[in-house]
């Protein structure tokens, strides 16, 4: 039965670079998409970038530029990168647009005139900052925690030890922004009564438009309450004015789901396509979301919810996946595996390699992917090259050349075996791509390839190619291997649509669907001459391209020039003001010592720490360091520092610190201290 389906993928923040780790995503939907597409379902694919928002607001600021100016050169920019991966959207739209504002101000409407009205005003308290004349973001307050005592950590949790509090509970609070000192003030805001949505929430969670992981996620939440969410910024903000509310704005949150419609309506528009049949409630199309797990809250309470309020249908599935790591770590900048699109392929690194990979790799559940440096090379190499590709090139020369291009339907019953079954692994395969078991559906395809290779090694093409007597059964062969290509490329298409590309080129036939793909070459069919289809990757390329993306703590330090995270409020430097005198005798009371580091290494599960070992001449200290992000530990080994010897040793989850190195920084790089040549470990520093 023909389906008819509208996919999105979540939109990519304006201020940042795409990167590997969005790439999942990307690719992930990309797949689904193309994999319907192939199935012969209407299906349109529309995504956006995600424009409003302080971040934007204050990086155009910093950059001298229009915010527009700023937006606009970021959508090309990844337009670019999304092209160089072959991510082929319908329409890729940005949510600072005509249609957007108009449906954000209708269902905003709609949502405030019901009765009881969804829409609640209400003063609260906010940090702001006096000097720049603004709210504060939690991201952007900073301060010392109050757990630990770390210093510099954001508003709403401490990176060291973990705990979550509310920026009022910050020692010492400043503005990442000014470097003021925060003060509270009041505001009116406007807040959307999520809690009066609960009954409908729970019926919605529970009617299959959720993994089961993320059913139970919600169930959590539910259990422990549903709080209303505050819906407006104010000025100075970046986004849409809320239409009955001067110097109140959108939050970014609500505007962006909202660009899905945005992107779509643009779309139908240009193309004709009836919007209501898909927007209306009770539509019988399906609206599929693709997103991270970390922003299921968004999509699964707040969105719903305003779309079945304000009188649109809801979503059909939304489907979350996890985050990646890389050589099962965080992505790191100081490690070089932050890696950008734009490197990715400026390096000459082909994209379907990475695709295959990440489709190796991707199964329906929110599980974290790894992308292992080595066994992506290794497996690019064995499974495309080695197996797949083999196929064709074993077989091809001998048909151009000794048959005139012309291939032959064989009736022995090996070649017919091997056929069929490729053939009726069709059904699990495409059940895996519908149900994002990706690395299911490449497992079933590598085992009909490696079937495929098996057969070309036992029927041996070229000592058939010896006898002439035995050319029929050489052109025979060499057929056969070239309609289980042709299968296996019908299999792969979806993960790889330019190699499928160049392989319809190649055998000469129209682009390839699902269904009428699964006949074979017919008697006498003309292929066009082999050329070569895919290298292989040398893992010098890989070396390279983490070379590439290796920062130093200089260029680091810099403002980058994109957010190197999700949520890229964490990339503002901060400029923390001077602290209150003291006098020298408060400050004889630190006894600060040369200390040397005879052992660096990394704390398990934690994502700052290093743990040194140091050596102040009349002992040992081990002292637990936030230095992880930007200190390899291996460069430590033998170096001076300087540490804080009469600090009270702490007790912390990873074990006792009995001291604490001195470092400086901003938010922006971190440096270690060193005391000049000649010093030696214990000395004091005065
Ligand atoms: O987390 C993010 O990167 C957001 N920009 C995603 C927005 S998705 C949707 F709601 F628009
Ligand atoms: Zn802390």
């Amino acid at each position: 039965m023909s389906r008819t389906l509208l996919v999105t993928s979540a939109l990519p923040y304006a201020n940042g670079s795409i990167h590997l780790g969005h790439l999942v995503e990307y690719l992930q939907t990309d797949i689904w998409v193309r994999f319907q597409k192939m199935q012969g379902h209407t299906c349109h694919y529309v995504c956006a970038d995600d424009t409003h928002g302080t971040p934007v607001m204050l990086r155009a600021e910093s950059e001298g530029v229009a915010p527009d100016d700023l937006i606009g050169r970021m959508r090309d920019e990844h337009l670019r990168d999304f092209q160089g991966f072959h991510v082929e959207f319908d329409h890729y739209h940005s949510t600072h647009s005509p249609e957007n504002r108009a449906f954000c101000e209708e269902i905003y409407i709609r949502l405030r005139d019901r009765r009881p009205s969804l829409i609640e005003r209400r003063p609260i308290e906010q940090f702001f900052d006096p000097v720049k004349h603004m709210f504060l973001p939690d991201r952007f307050i900073k301060g010392e925690c109050p757990k630990c005592h770390a210093q510099d950590q954001y508003g709403d949790a401490c990176e060291v030890c973990g705990s979550a509090y509310a920026p009022t509970d910050l020692i010492h609070p400043y503005s990442a922004v000014s470097g003021a000192t925060p003060v509270r003030r009041e505001s009116e805001h406007y807040f959307f009564r999520l809690a009066d949505c609960a009954e409908f929430l729970r019926g919605w969670t529970r009617s299959g438009t959720l993994q089961a992981e993320a059913a139970n996620k919600l169930e959590e939440w539910f259990r422990s309450g549903l709080s209303d969410w505050d819906i407006s910024r104010d000025a100075p903000y970046f986004g849409f004015e809320i239409p009955d509310a001067p110097g109140k704005y959108f939050y970014v949150w609500l505007d962006a789901p909202i660009g899905y419609m945005a992107s779509f309506k643009n779309l139908c528009e240009r193309k004709g396509i009836n919007f209501d049949a898909y927007w209306q409630k009770g539509s019988n199309t399906e609206l599929v979301h693709f997103i991270g797990k970390d922003i299921l809250y968004f999509h699964a309470l707040f969105w719903p919810a305003m779309l079945e309020f304000s009188g649109y249908r809801t979503p059909t599935q939304i489907f979350a996946h996890g985050f990646l790591t890389v050589n099962g770590e965080k992505m790191s900048k100081s490690r070089g595996t932050f890696i950008t699109a734009e490197s990715y392929l400026e390096q000459g690194l082909d994209p379907e390699w990475l695709r295959y990979y990440y489709a190796a790799k991707l199964n329906g559940s929110m599980e974290d992917i790894d992308l292992n440096l080595e066994d992506f090379v290794a497996r690019v190499n064995s499974d495309l090259v080695g197996k797949y590709i083999n196929i064709a090139s074993r077989a091809a020369g001998f048909i151009s050349k000794r048959f005139d291009t012309k291939v032959t339907l064989s009736a022995n019953p090996n070649d017919v075996a091997l056929l069929n079954h490729i053939h009726a692994t069709t059904g699990e395969i495409s059940a895996a791509y519908e149900n994002r078991e990706y690395g299911r559906a490449i497992r079933e395809i590598m085992r009909a390839a490696d079937l495929a290779n098996q057969y070309v090694d036992a029927n041996k093409p070229w000592d058939l190619a010896k006898d002439a007597s035995q050319a029929p059964r050489l052109h025979e062969v060499c057929s056969t291997s070239l309609n289980a290509f042709r299968l296996l490329t019908l299999y792969l298409k979806p993960v790889l649509p330019k190699l499928a590309k160049d392989v319809e080129q190649f055998l000469n036939i129209a682009p390839l669907s699902w269904q009428a793909g699964l006949t074979l070459l017919p008697e006498n069919h003309s292929i066009n001459p082999y050329r070569h289809l895919m290298t292989r990757i040398d893992p010098k390329q890989v070396q390279t391209l983490v070379k590439a993306n290796r920062q130093t703590l200089r260029a680091a330090q810099q403002p980058a020039p994109h957010s190197p995270v999700r949520h890229p409020e964490a990339q503002v430097r901060a400029h923390q003001p001077l602290a209150a005198p003291i006098g020298l005798e408060e400050f004889a009371k630190v006894d600060l010592r040369v200390a040397k580091i005879v052992n660096a290494e990394h704390v398990e599960s934690a994502d700052k720490l290093l743990r040194l070992t140091l050596d102040i001449g009349t002992e040992t200290r081990t002292v637990f360091a936030g230095i992880k992000s930007a200190y390899d530990p291996e460069s430590l080994k033998g170096r001076l520092t300087v540490m804080v010897a009469n600090l009270a040793p702490r007790k912390m989850k990873f074990g006792l610190s009995e001291g604490m190195v001195l470092a400086a920084g901003d938010g922006g790089g971190l440096y270690l201290l060193s005391p000049d040549s000649g010093a030696q470990p214990g000395m004091r520093i005065k």
